[in-house]
């Protein structure tokens, strides 16, 4: 899924955001190399089939969306028999991949063991990577993803070491520590002497917004994988343009800089879908936007916030007048 001596780029999990139809939407620009899902959180018991299939139906298909974007699935929790037992139950389920979460930053998440809480306790990070390495056949990568650390960016360097030392074929560093959240700064450098100190690849993520962005990331991680999350989705043009730098896709026109494309493509991945109502659709759509606001990339969102409808949404993306 990752080779080690070819550039990729990774769709990042985003709870709540990437799910199989926006995975589908973003898989279809051939930009990213593969894509991570939302965490499944694996609490008292283990995950049973039925669960996988529900949040990730591409392990139907392959573990590709309909648009052939590879998948990779996400785990998380503090209990390393459970989670390897999970892992098992997503392979024989059509898992591909395994990537294990240890960046998670929400307190529900950590007061019940799981996410960025254990990079407390490095131990933990190498008992639950170990296990779920031993727990699957070898063709079958585990990764892993972290956050700096808890309030200190110098955790991550013993939590790296434990990763790679469990097992991991990568590693994947959100380059803020958990008590961050997602404020400023992003330490891309921390990222670099990571990748300097862990023999396994390291997959640079964390705020890259822009060309510019990703070009001083480059040069300050050193890395030649990357993760984008909220900015693919602020400026779907985004993903082309670095993947064009990576030599993932050739040079060519840029894309189209209308919104309406992209969102119809996640109405029509959606329409059918048995957890998409309309009411939903809207949601959706406006939660993208929303992100787009945020990011500095979209300067129409208080006419979209008061739509009702899917068609309402699109009569507000264009100028008045
Ligand atoms: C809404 C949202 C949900 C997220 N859910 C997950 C998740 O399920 N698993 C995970 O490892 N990271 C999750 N993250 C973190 C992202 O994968 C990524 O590390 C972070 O957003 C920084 O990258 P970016 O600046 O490119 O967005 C989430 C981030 C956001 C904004």
């Amino acid at each position: 899924m990752l080779d080690p001596d070819r550039p990729a780029l990774v769709l990042a999990p985003m709870e709540g955001v990437t799910d199989a139809p926006m995975r589908a939407v973003l898989g279809e620009s051939g930009a990213f190399t593969f894509a991570v899902t939302e965490f499944l959180r694996v609490a008292q018991t283990v995950l049973p089939r039925h669960v996988f299939h529900r949040h990730v139906p591409e392990l139907l298909t392959g573990a590709r969306t309909p648009t052939g974007l590879p998948v990779q699935v996400q785990l998380l929790g503090g209990d390393p028999g459970r989670v390897a037992a999970s892992a098992v139950v997503a392979v024989s389920a059509g898992a591909t991949a395994i990537d294990l979460n240890f960046g998670c930053p929400a307190p529900t998440v950590n007061s019940h063991d799981g996410g960025a809480s254990l990079l407390r306790q490095p131990c933990r990070v190498r008992a639950v990577v170990a296990a779920v390495r031993a727990a699957l056949p070898l063709a079958i990568p585990v990764s892993a993803k972290m956050r700096l650390g808890w309030d200190s960016t110098d955790a991550v360097f013993e939590n790296a070491a434990m990763a790679a030392d469990g097992g991991a074929d990568w590693l994947t560093v959100h380059a803020r520590t958990r008590t961050q959240g997602y404020a400023p700064p992003v330490f891309w450098p921390v990222v670099g002497r990571v990748r300097e100190m862990v023999s396994i690849p390291v997959v640079a993520n964390g705020d890259i917004q822009s060309l510019a962005d990703f070009r001083r990331c480059r040069d300050e991680t050193g890395c030649r994988h990357y993760m984008l999350g909220r900015g693919a989705l602020a400026d779907p043009r985004l993903a082309v343009g670095v993947a064009r730098e990576l030599g993932l896709l050739p040079p060519g026109p840029d894309p189209d800089a209308d919104w309406a494309g992209p969102l119809r493509k996640l109405v029509e991945r959606t329409a059918g879908h048995p957890e998409y109502r309309p009411d939903k659709t809207v949601r959706r759509l406006k939660q993208w936007l929303k992100m787009a606001e945020d990011l500095g990339r979209f300067d129409r969102f208080a006419a979209v916030k008061k739509a009702a409808t899917v068609d309402e949404v699109f009569a507000a993306l264009r100028p008045a007048g």
